[in-house]
């Protein structure tokens, strides 16, 4: 059995994009590649069907060397099942992904990414989609220093990495 993470912002094409190709990166790395499952959504339908934006995908090469893979999809609520843990990238995306679930049965599952960063301080990764390129350079930033805090908490609780 696998772990799965979900990674959700407004369109997926920017940050949680980014944050699932960050995360399968360190996944690789620790050797962890069959026991932990990334995927990635947004809360709009605004960019269904479209790869990772040009200008994330041009950060991420610059400072991590890899080009950004996807394909943007919508968050459904199925996902709160087929998911163990859901990532939101800041305030607004958590509480619409929370609307979703009026009961709240799935609330635990759903937590903010920078809740994981041990050297940012910031409580969200801002939407870099309207600004220039030093928005989506700190996007990189803040999520390779919340995916390492992610992978830790992952393999520290050992949250259902046995095969
Ligand atoms: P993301 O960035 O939520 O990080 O993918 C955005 C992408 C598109 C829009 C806003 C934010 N948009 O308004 O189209």
């Amino acid at each position: 059995m696998s772990y799965k993470l979900l990674f959700v912002c407004l369109g997926n094409i920017c940050r949680s994009p980014s944050a699932e190709n960050i995360m399968n990166y360190l996944i690789e790395q620790s050797e962890l590649t069959e026991r932990i499952i990334c995927d990635s959504a947004g809360t709009s339908s605004y960019h269904i069907g479209s790869p990772p934006d040009r200008r994330m995908s041009a950060a991420a090469m610059q400072k991590l060397g890899f080009k950004l893979r996807g394909q943007a999809r919508q968050f459904q609520r199925s996902d709160f099942e087929e998911f163990d843990l859901i990532l939101a990238m800041d305030r607004e995306n958590y509480h619409n992904i929370l609307y979703l679930d009026p009961t709240g049965k799935y609330e635990e599952k759903v937590q903010l990414m920078c809740d994981f960063c041990s050297q940012y301080t910031l409580k969200e990764v801002p939407d870099p989609y309207y600004g220039g390129s030093e928005g989506f350079n700190q996007v990189i930033d803040l999520l390779m220093d919340a995916c390492g805090g992610l992978l830790e908490h992952i393999t520290s609780q050992e949250l259902d990495l046995r095969s």
